[in-house]
């Protein structure tokens, strides 16, 4: 079976619509497929600055909601990034294969560093895509799925593992991204024009909040001044963003939907919406709550996760160490 390892930070507490629709959709269905490592990327989450309590919360929230999604513990590989100490040690190699100018590419290390003043821009912020490079050559990753904003980083691993390869001898698997074609980026309710991002909250749809106040989000989502109903990415960026969602949560294509919302108004089609997100919220948060009831049960299940990953990510380890010349530890 291929090999799929995609990762998220748990930063947040509570997921958001653009994570699921862009990537945590295609990991459940990967998992039928393929040999699937799921990690929640705690090292990454600290390079912007995080509470250690509201970590940990976090953390477990995390993986608790990757439970209630679906992934399966008995058949995927589900742990927490800090647990598989190999990520840190072929990391440090791979940042020492990445040159200056292209990390200093990187458009999300861009717009993630203009945001805070230059003393609190952490070099792990501008590190981040060669641990993230780590993160999935250590699993001899064949896919990888990702929303849009990750091509970037998914280019520069895959420029990194040729490097190795060319350099060293070939050691890692060359990975591909899976982007969906149509979810690939799902933008804010109240800013369609940007991408729907947690750490610019305005219309962001959070898995974790009460339902009720989801329905009102997208009650209030910024559309405009026409009537009809019409997937117009350039012209009507709002209604084409709610026909994506509404298509990514029922399956129906955006122009079945175009036609049965053919006379209706905007009001209907967000009140429908605001419905299936209602009826997917629910339950979901039901199963989360049950997950975060037992503790000890959830962090047992990362435990046996990080063994799994840890006899995959060990080998690999040790095999790109001695190519690049490191004498054997014993
Ligand atoms: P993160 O935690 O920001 O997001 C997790 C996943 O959600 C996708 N995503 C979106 N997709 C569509 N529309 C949106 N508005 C939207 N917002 C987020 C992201 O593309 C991502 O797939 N660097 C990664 C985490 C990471 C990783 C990895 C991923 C670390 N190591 C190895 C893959 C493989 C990140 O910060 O994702």
């Amino acid at each position: 079976r291929p090999r799929v390892f995609s990762g998220i930070q748990p930063t947040a507490g509570s997921f958001q619509l653009g994570n699921y629709l862009g990537a945590l959709r295609n990991w459940i269905a990967l998992q039928e497929t393929h040999d699937a490592f799921y990690c929640v990327v705690d090292l990454h989450s600290i390079t912007i600055a995080k509470d250690p309590e509201e970590l940990r919360a976090n953390t477990r929230n995390a993986a608790a909601q990757l439970l209630a999604l679906g992934i399966d513990p008995e058949r995927s590989t589900l742990f927490v990034q800090s647990h598989v100490a190999e990520h840190t040690q072929l990391g440090w190699v791979l940042e020492c294969l990445t040159g200056f100018g292209e990390a200093s590419r990187m458009t999300q290390f861009k717009d993630k560093s203009a945001r805070q003043d230059d003393e609190h821009v952490s070099v792990g912020l501008f590190t981040y895509p060669a641990l993230m490079a780590s993160d999935i050559l250590l699993y001899g990753t064949d896919v990888v799925p990702v929303g849009e904003d990750q091509r970037q980083h998914l280019e520069l691993s895959r420029t990194l593992a040729q490097r190795f390869n060319s350099r060293f001898g070939s050691t890692f698997v060359v990975p591909d991204a899976h982007i969906p074609e149509d979810t690939a980026r799902i933008f804010d309710l109240q800013d369609p024009t940007s991408k729907m991002s947690k750490s610019i909250p305005s219309g962001v749809v959070e898995f974790m909040e009460d339902p009720k106040r989801t329905a009102k989000k997208v009650r209030s989502a910024v559309t405009d001044n026409e009537r009809d109903i019409r997937y117009d990415p350039e012209n009507k960026p709002g209604v084409s963003n709610l026909l994506v969602i509404y298509s990514g949560m029922t399956g129906r294509s955006v122009a079945e939907l175009e036609t049965a919302y053919e006379g209706s108004g905007y009001g209907d089609l967000k009140k429908d919406l605001g419905a299936v997100l209602v009826d997917f919220l629910t339950p979901f948060q039901r199963r989360v709550a049950e997950y975060l009831d037992d503790p000890a049960e959830l962090d047992k299940v990362l435990r046996r996760g990080a063994e799994r990953a840890r006899a995959v990510a060990s080998r690999t380890l040790r095999d790109a160490y001695d190519r690049v010349g490191f004498l054997p530890p014993a």
